[in-house]
């Protein structure tokens, strides 16, 4: 094994961040990884179970909301992934909840990162609707890192999560330049994949839901791109060990319509009950340009492995049944 430096990864009990961890640790990093309550056995329990987690694994209680609960994490790490942030049921109060955490704990972090000697960059896990959730879209052009969403589009719409991941990666841009910390950002489409954490996210039991014949989630997610979650941690990584990294990284194997989607499940899994139809929304077409990922090294995984992995693990957790 080739052993490598140390890093951190907040929000490590995550759907992401539990992948992300486990990439690290087999290719010989030594990880601290940050949890609310690393006393709760139910949600670290897979973490501790991970190759290389015995030797190479060490916890830390920290939360986005605790001023500082960071520096332990963080002080003597090379890298800082931080994947941290609410990613919620919209019925939560959104600026208590999803918007404060996000923006002022990216801060909280990015403030431990700078009192770090140690460290060399930091990798954000921002989104891909940092870039798309906007009216003035040709269709013609396929979107890139340089495009943001519209913030009074945010608000207008009422997508907290969408505006509190695009508050929360400019704010952290701002810091990293006034305070010279090397940052560079992953933009993920929609993430598919297994699921290492037993207990769903909120996409993943969107996703569920789909394969089980709801329709509400996805009539409203409308066009969305794709990543595997396997892609999402390695370019992660890549992102990190490339020196000559910089900015945003838009991390999307193929955008679908719902529809397309549907077609597509329905055709490859005749045993679920998958839905026909959605309502088409009057949003704009849109494509992404990913060649900057590309040109790290990523090639992306097709859809059908990201599903046929994703429901594979959700049959094996007891979540589905194919029959
Ligand atoms: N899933 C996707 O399709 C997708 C797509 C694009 C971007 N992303 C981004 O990927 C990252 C990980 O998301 P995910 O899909 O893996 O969702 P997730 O499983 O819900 O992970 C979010 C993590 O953030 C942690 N967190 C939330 N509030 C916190 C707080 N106040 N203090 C400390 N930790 C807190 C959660 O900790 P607890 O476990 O303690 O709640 C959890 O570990 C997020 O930044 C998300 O915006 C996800």
């Amino acid at each position: 094994m080739n052993h490598k430096g140390k890093v951190c990864v907040t929000g490590a009990s995550g759907f992401l961040a539990s992948w992300l961890i486990k990439r690290l640790l087999s290719s010989g990093y030594h990880v601290i990884a940050t949890v609310r309550d690393p006393g709760n056995a139910k949600k670290v329990a897979h973490l501790r179970q991970l190759q290389g987690a015995e030797e190479r694994l060490c916890l830390v209680k920290a939360d986005l909301m605790v001023e500082g609960s960071f520096d332990k994490a963080i002080m003597g790490c090379e890298a800082v992934f931080h994947t941290a942030s609410p990613v919620v049921a919209a019925e939560l109060d959104p600026k208590t909840e999803i918007l404060k955490p996000a923006v002022d704990g990216t801060l909280n972090v990015l403030r431990s990162c700078k009192r770090n000697p140690s460290l060399k960059r930091v990798v954000l896990t921002s989104s891909s609707s940092t870039i798309r959730a906007k009216e003035d879209i040709d269709p013609n052009v396929p979107l890139d890192e340089s495009s943001w969403s519209s913030e009074e589009l945010c608000e207008t719409l009422g997508i907290w999560y969408v505006l509190s991941k695009v508050l929360a990666e400019r704010a952290a841009w701002e810091f990293c330049k006034e305070n010279n910390v090397d940052m560079v950002t992953i933009l993920p489409a929609f993430v598919i994949g297994p699921s290492l954490p037993p207990e769903l996210c909120s996409t993943a039991s969107d996703v569920l839901g789909l394969l089980q014949g709801e329709t509400q989630k996805f009539e409203w997610h409308g066009r969305m791109g794709y990543v595997h979650i396997d892609d999402v941690a390695l370019c992660h990584i890549l992102a990190y060990e490339n020196q000559n990294a910089e900015g945003r990284y838009i991390c999307s194997s193929k955008i679908l319509d719902n529809d397309e989607l549907v077609s597509f499940l329905s055709a490859r899994y005749p045993t679920l009950p998958i839905p026909k139809r959605f309502k088409k929304l009057d949003r704009p077409r849109y494509e992404f340009n990913t060649t900057k990922a590309k040109s790290l090294g990523m090639k992306f995984k097709p859809i059908e492995e990201m599903f046929d992995d994703c429901i594979a693990s959700l049959v094996e957790q007891g979540h589905l049944s194919l029959l």
